[in-house]
């Protein structure tokens, strides 16, 4: 057998090769503008903050932090979690059914594998996260859209599509979704949570940017009308304290999440625990509400230039108008396609997502997905201005 050949499992069959990998192969040219990554903004990274928590946490209580931990996470953070998912989210969770996890996206992962075989069906609202689809892809699950438009997910076809294919479980991201930007509506997400309690489905509740609300009224979670434990919440600390310190959690049933713990043990053993510990800090002082306070004006008058802007491109047929989170999601005319057109912006130095990788079924190659957080303002007005120049070129 040759050197460097490896049988793979099946599995990775389709995790390879995928067109993503080519974008990403550009992100490190030096002076691209990036509208295509989902990173919070360098001004709402608090590393002063951070370097002093660690200090202080590490003198008063570092024999413990350096030591294991419990997998199911530091008990502090446990416990003040959820004061917070009921003030954030307004639903009710117990420590007992709360999991610390290594980012939201390991909860994601850890409740595919509690639940799914391969060729079982997941629905997922469409488009959806690429990270998302790729866990999907890795479960081996059979991946089910389902259509959304401006309230999100389409409650319609839902029920068509949990009717048709007895799914395990339904993924998608309420507010400020990942690419589009939309939120659910109050109606709709009630009426998620009946279905899935009809149909016995398990719902990934995916919330990270619920704190980044730049306009209108906070809604309550899919999970805050689950009568039955059919929901499970996968919380974040990425957007709006730091992804680095890969610290995120589920919350939902007791017993499911239990079986997620036993999975985690095996994966990770626990989230670093000094990480932990330093969320614990920001949850129980005033910390996370002063930090959120201080980086949604920034980040609000972003997302309002890059709107202004995509207004001047003729070429844009449509975009959707966020009142929060970190994307727009456009379309481009009839006939105009985003790979190639990503294609001409790189070369003269902008990046950004073409849309059709956030959608499991293929097509809607002229929509793109654009961040505003990646860049400052000068950089989001040059980078519209290539935009709009790429656009004009194309005629
Ligand atoms: C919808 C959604 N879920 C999860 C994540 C990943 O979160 P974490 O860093 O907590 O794993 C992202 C990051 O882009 C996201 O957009």
């Amino acid at each position: 057998m040759p050197a460097n050949e490896f049988f793979f499992a099946e599995r990775m069959r389709n995790l390879s090769g995928s067109a993503i990998r080519d974008i990403f192969k550009y992100m490190g040219r030096p002076g691209l503008i990036s509208f295509a990554g989902g990173n919070p903004a360098a001004f709402a990274l608090p590393e002063d903050q951070v370097a002093d928590l660690s200090y202080r946490l590490l003198r008063e209580m570092g024999k413990q932090l350096l030591q294991y931990g419990p997998t199911e996470g530091y008990l502090p953070l446990r416990e003040a979690l959820p004061a917070y998912i009921e003030k954030t989210f307004g639903a009710k969770a117990d420590a007992d059914g709360i999991l610390i996890t290594t980012g939201s996206m390991q909860g994601l992962d850890l409740l595919l594998r509690a639940l799914v075989n391969p060729g079982d069906a997941v629905l997922t609202e469409s488009p959806a996260f690429l990270g998302a689809l790729q866990a999907m892809t890795a479960a081996e699950a059979r991946i089910i859209p389902v259509r959304s438009d401006d309230t999100g997910i389409d409650t319609d076809h839902l029920e068509e599509m949990m009717r048709l294919h007895s799914p395990k479980l339904l993924y998608l991201i309420p507010t400020f979704q990942n690419p589009t930007g939309r939120t659910l509506s109050l109606e709709r997400r009630k009426k998620v949570a009946e279905l899935a309690a009809r149909y016995g489905v398990v719902v990934a509740e995916d919330d990270p940017y619920h704190e980044l609300r730049y306009e209108g009224s906070h809604l309550p979670s899919v999970m805050s009308y689950d009568e039955q434990g059919r929901v499970v919440l996968l919380g974040s600390f990425s957007k709006v304290i730091s992804p680095g310190l890969r610290v995120g959690f589920m919350a939902g049933d007791a017993s499911l999440i239990r079986k997620c713990a036993i999975l985690k043990q095996c994966t990770d053993v626990h989230t670093p625990n000094l990480n932990q510990a330093i969320i614990h800090q920001y949850l129980t002082g005033a910390l996370l509400d002063e930090h959120i306070r201080a980086i949604l004006p920034p980040y609000a008058a972003m997302m309002r230039l890059m709107l202004r802007e995509l207004e001047n491109i003729p070429e844009i047929k449509g975009f959707t108008r966020p009142e929060g989170g970190l994307f727009i999601f456009a379309r481009l005319a009839d006939g105009l396609e985003a790979v190639p057109l990503f294609k001409r912006a790189v070369d003269r130095g902008l990046a950004f997502v073409p849309g059709e990788y956030f959608y499991a079924e293929g097509g809607h190659k002229n929509t793109l997905r654009l961040n505003f957080s990646g860049t400052d303002p000068d950089g989001i007005a040059r980078g519209m201005e290539i935009l709009r120049g790429c656009l004009k070129d194309s005629h």
